[in-house]
């Protein structure tokens, strides 16, 4: 389907929800919820929606000061063949932080999902997989370079046993393509700041203590590396925000910045058809206040911000993904604000 079918599906499930009931939450839209932190509030952003969706983009330009690029800068939009890009959502988007003063968080560079047909199938030696990699990474930071200053450069290249994820760079270049996405990065930007980005690490400490011990021994070989992006795709009922907590301590403790980069909690993992109750929302807001409330207290010289997944409960990608209502994010189906919101709020 062209995307353009898939805009007017977007279209089609605005009117859809339009019909949804209310959350019921206790506060109306307030300030902007950037002005309450001491660090940004992000969130993912797709460009077209902002065209579309007059409350999508009311709610972006106010509550937000930084936006992650949910699909548009990955490799299959971006570089959909060999010689040509495609700068045009990018570029909206850049267009619009600058008009509402946001910075912007480069997602994402390298990853296994997501690649175009032409690396698929791409046959080239080692060395043509060396230019394939310098040529993307570089041709897109260095169009970019006066408007984002930070970038996840390499995603989720592990498995949750630790071991590194035989992806196609993995296949093609070995282990060493993770150091060299990092070295082509900090060629193109001396200045920005370089993240390593991955589900799980709040959960799975095998996975956690693997990715620390690999971007210490990479850093301690003078490749740098600023930041760890964990994503905190969690669900109300895991993980325990002990759990948590110890995962923030272990990160900052080992000198990265921490990117709570794709925040959104899950509350419908039992695929129940009805409404959440307001009960179920206030255990949301509960949660999310645990969670921040714990990254409130590191060093303020590691908090680097947090990124939530999605403007609205009709925009999260985990619908989709799978296949059951959902409602993981700050704003309801119609916009307004949940109590997650207004205890984001208190808490920040
Ligand atoms: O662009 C096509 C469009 O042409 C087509 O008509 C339509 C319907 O089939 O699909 C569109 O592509 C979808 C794409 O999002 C853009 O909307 C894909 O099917 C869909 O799978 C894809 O999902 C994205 C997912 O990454 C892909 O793995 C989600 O929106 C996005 O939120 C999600 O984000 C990732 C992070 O980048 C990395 N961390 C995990 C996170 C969740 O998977």
């Amino acid at each position: 389907m062209q995307r353009r079918y898939f805009v007017q599906l977007f279209i089609l499930l605005l009117l859809f929800n339009s019909c949804k009931k209310e959350n019921n939450t206790s506060c109306a839209l307030n300030d902007a919820l950037y002005s309450k932190a001491d660090y940004p509030i992000g969130v993912a952003v797709e460009p077209y929606k902002l065209i579309f969706s007059t409350p999508y983009y009311n709610i972006t330009a106010s509550q937000f000061n930084r936006i992650s690029p949910e699909n548009c800068m990955k490799f299959e939009y971006i570089h959909p063949n060999q010689n040509q890009y495609y700068w045009d959502e990018m570029d909206s988007l850049v267009q619009f932080c600058k008009t509402y003063s946001k910075s912007i968080h480069g997602h994402t560079l390298i990853w296994h999902k997501q690649l175009p047909e032409w690396v698929l199938n791409f046959s080239g030696d080692e060395s043509a997989w060396e230019s394939l990699l310098k040529d993307h990474i570089q041709t897109i930071m260095l169009r970019y370079k006066q408007n984002i200053y930070s970038w996840d450069v390499v995603n989720e290249a592990f498995n949750e046993d630790g071991t590194l994820r035989n992806s196609i760079w993995r296949t093609k270049l070995g282990d060493r393509y993770i150091e060299l996405a990092f070295q082509y990065a900090r060629e193109a930007d001396p200045n920005a700041k370089l993240f390593y980005n991955d589900y799980n690490l709040e959960s799975n400490p095998n996975k956690r203590t693997a990715v620390l011990q690999y971007f210490d021994n990479m850093k301690n070989r003078g490749i740098e590396i600023d930041g760890i992006g964990m994503q905190m795709h969690v669900s109300l009922y895991s993980p325990d925000v002990n759990d948590i907590a110890l995962s923030f301590q272990e990160i900052t403790e080992h000198g990265y910045l921490l990117h709570i980069s794709e925040l959104d909690i899950a509350i419908n993992i039992y695929k129940k058809l009805e409404y959440p109750s307001k009960e179920k929302f206030l255990q949301q807001a509960d949660y999310l206040g645990k969670i921040v409330a714990n990254y409130n207290q590191l060093n303020k010289q590691y908090q680097f911000g947090i990124t939530f997944w999605g403007v609205s409960d009709a925009d999260t990608w985990l619908v989709n993904f799978y296949n059951r209502p959902e409602y993981p994010l700050l704003f309801d189906n119609l916009y307004a604000p949940k109590s997650a919101y207004c205890k984001l709020l208190d808490v920040l």
